[in-house]
């Protein structure tokens, strides 16, 4: 945060650092006490006795469906899944020519093209797109990383859970009960979290009276950076690079001293460990123990030498440094990484995006003029040196 030495100055809140820009009622996260709660309940609870569809239906409506809400709920999702072919065309066209995130937020922003209301700022019409998105996300990704791998795409399977589909359209078999879970349990803790950069990115573009489309786009483009959701595949790919326990202090060091930000760890509000971390600890450990211990291991090292170095900053493994892990041990690629986060942020976005329209102000903030006061004489070109 960054102050004025005078108190007539006016402040500028760098990254809008601590400000709050809105109310909510959708999600809390308890930076000090390391808690997630989506609309009162524990993301623990969620994602031990829940599922995915009830978990988006209970953060866009605001309370847990009864059986014929749930039942319409995930029918409409399952009847909303399928995309136009001109999708599936333009992931098609894609292929090996852009990163995953590139083929997703371009397919989303093209998927507006086939839906007559893709202009309407109306609530009605929102929530009707926002539960088309909700439904469409996975089958998106599903085809990107099929299309990726050099595979043929697959069309939803409607006998499928929200997350079972998802692993089947992206890896070509049906998921067994633990990796079910295990994908249902991810998408639940990525579904929601706080006023984190790419839920506000979509809140300041539906508070300009846009699309839900629109907003998504917003939403996805900023979730690309690894300062956000991109820092998944990077955690992977470091403790990839390290690649054994007995090599993480010495690169650690080196990183440190190079200044670099070690991916995966920190957090803007998280100053303890992140909860959702400890989820996928425990699934990344269990998921890793047959085949690729020593990846768990090296990522412990690191985990133990940055606490060591940094707990005492407030820095700890957040969702990303873990998920990446357990992602790779499922069978999707790197680069699908960030993508599956937005298959579980989509209802986080939509949820907060048609909570903020029923009370909508434009944001609009302002930024303190540092530049040159003038006015300048204006020189013709051929005069400037
Ligand atoms: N490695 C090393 N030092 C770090 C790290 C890190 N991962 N994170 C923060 N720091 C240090 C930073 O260098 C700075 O030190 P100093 O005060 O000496 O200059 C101090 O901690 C504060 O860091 P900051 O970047 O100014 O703080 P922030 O609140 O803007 O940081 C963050 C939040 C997530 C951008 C940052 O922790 C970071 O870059 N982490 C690595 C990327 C990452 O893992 N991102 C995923 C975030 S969680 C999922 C999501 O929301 O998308």
């Amino acid at each position: 945060m960054e102050k004025s030495g005078n108190s007539a100055e006016p402040v500028v809140y760098r990254g809008l650092e601590g400000i709050l820009a809105a109310e909510t009622k959708v999600g809390f996260v308890d930076g000090q006490e390391g808690r997630l709660s989506y609309r009162g309940y524990d993301i623990n609870t969620l994602a031990e006795q829940s599922n995915y569809e009830e978990v988006s239906y209970l953060l866009i409506y605001g309370h847990m469906p009864n059986q014929k809400e749930y039942t319409e709920y995930v029918e409409r999702l399952r009847s909303e899944s399928d995309l136009p072919e001109e999708v599936y065309d333009l992931i098609r066209k894609q292929a090996g020519k852009t990163h995953p995130m590139t083929s997703l937020r371009t397919a989303v922003s093209y998927l507006a093209t086939f839906d007559v209301k893709e202009s309407a700022s109306d609530p009605e019409s929102q929530e009707v797109m926002a539960v088309k998105l909700v439904a469409k996300m996975p089958t998106l990704v599903g085809a990107i990383h099929r299309i990726f791998s050099g595979k043929d795409i697959l069309k939803p399977d409607r006998e499928l859970s929200y997350a079972a589909n998802f692993f089947y359209m992206s890896l070509g078999r049906r998921p067994d009960p633990m990796e079910s879970k295990m994908m249902d349990t991810a998408l639940i803790i990525h579904a929601d979290h706080g006023m984190n950069a790419s839920t506000f990115s979509a809140l300041v573009t539906i508070s300009t009276m846009a699309d839900m489309y629109s907003a998504i786009t917003s939403a996805i483009s900023t979730l690309k950076g690894p300062l956000h959701g991109g820092a998944n595949e990077r955690a992977l790919m470091m403790i990839q690079a390290i690649g054994s326990p007995g090599n993480a202090e010495k690169a650690l060091s080196e990183m440190v001293e190079r200044k670099e930000k070690i991916m995966g760890f920190g957090h803007r509000v998280y100053k303890v460990y992140d909860p959702r971390a400890k989820i996928l600890k425990q699934y990344a450990q269990y998921i890793t123990e047959k085949n690729n211990k020593n990846l768990f291991l090296t990522a412990n090292k690191i985990e133990e030498l940055m606490i060591n170095r940094f707990g005492s900053k407030g820095i700890f493994p957040n969702v990303d440094f873990y998920s990446g892990m357990v992602y790779s041990a499922l069978g999707f690629k790197t680069e699908i990484f960030t993508p599956i986060f937005a298959v579980g942020r989509i209802s986080g976005w939509v949820a907060r995006s048609l909570e903020y329209i029923q009370d909508n102000k434009l944001f609009r903030p302002k930024a303190k003029y540092v530049g040159e006061k003038g006015p300048l004489k204006y020189k013709p070109i051929n005069e400037r040196d």
